[in-house]
């Protein structure tokens, strides 16, 4: 079983001088724990901060989005190149720049390969609209996706995937544990598929959306759960080590 992975993604919050500040109590409580591995993944601008903040402790950082290219006329873009160094995971394709700055799963899996041939560990997302769900077509839409996503990847050694239902997210209305582990189920045989059932095993199959100290517990219990993607819990040093906490009791 691969050690189990919670990621906090502040999205568009945090100054600089704030996010050193979360990332130095967040140090301070879980800079020991090495049974879950913790994730955070700050603003841009702020992964300097973050990554001074955590040095020499547990605690590892990852950028919320990349571009494909190392560099050129890419204006407000930033490149692998420039987050090598920073951090040592990527968020890729989560839904609000699907939805909000028109990111294709083509593009993605452009992400998703550059990520993994520089070293960078993608964090790839995927998740159902509501209107997907409750046509009942949730399998077909994340199946498709994540193929897409993947085309091509021969050598996913680093890629953690996240479940992530767009309903659920911001929502307060988390996927129930079932749900999840159905989904989560579901990645797991398509990375089978591609990659082998020895490597799915042993790749990490997050999920994401309202986790909360209040649910992680049984959604961390589940067998295809290998942690979180956590979004505005993440910006609670408090309920965030409580996530990684009950985390690291569930799965030991
Ligand atoms: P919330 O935890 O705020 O629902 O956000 C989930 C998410 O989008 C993490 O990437």
């Amino acid at each position: 079983m691969p050690t189990p992975l919670i990621a906090g993604n502040w999205k568009m919050n945090t100054t600089v001088q704030e996010a050193a500040l979360l990332a130095g109590h967040l140090r301070g409580s879980l800079g020991g724990v090495t049974s879950v591995e913790v994730v955070l993944c700050p603003p841009f601008v702020s992964l300097a901060e973050v990554a001074r903040a955590v040095q020499g402790s547990a605690i590892k950082v990852g950028a919320q989005n990349m571009h494909h290219e190392d560099k050129g006329a890419f204006t407000g873009e930033v490149s692998p190149l420039m987050l090598l160094g920073l951090c040592q995971y990527v968020i890729l394709g989560h839904s609000e720049r699907r939805r909000d700055f028109a990111e294709t799963d083509a593009v993605v899996n452009r992400k998703v390969h550059k990520a993994l041939a520089s070293g960078l560990r993608p964090i790839l997302c995927v998740g159902e609209l509501l209107a997907d769900r409750q046509a009942g077509r949730e399998e077909a839409v994340v199946t498709a996706s994540l193929k897409a996503s993947l085309e091509g990847v021969t050598s996913p050694d680093g890629l953690v995937v996240a479940y992530e239902p767009v309903w659920a997210i911001g929502t307060g209305l988390a996927a129930t544990p079932q749900q999840a582990q159905a989904m989560c189920a579901l990645v797991r045989r398509l990375l089978a598929g591609q990659f082998g059932r020895e490597q799915a095993s042993a790749l990490r199959v997050l999920y994401g959306g309202s986790v909360t100290p209040a649910n992680i517990q049984e959604l961390a219990s589940q067998p295809d759960i290998d942690g979180g993607l956590v979004g505005g819990a993440s910006l609670n040093a408090a309920q965030f080590a409580d996530i990684v906490r009950t985390t690291v009791s569930v799965r030991p």
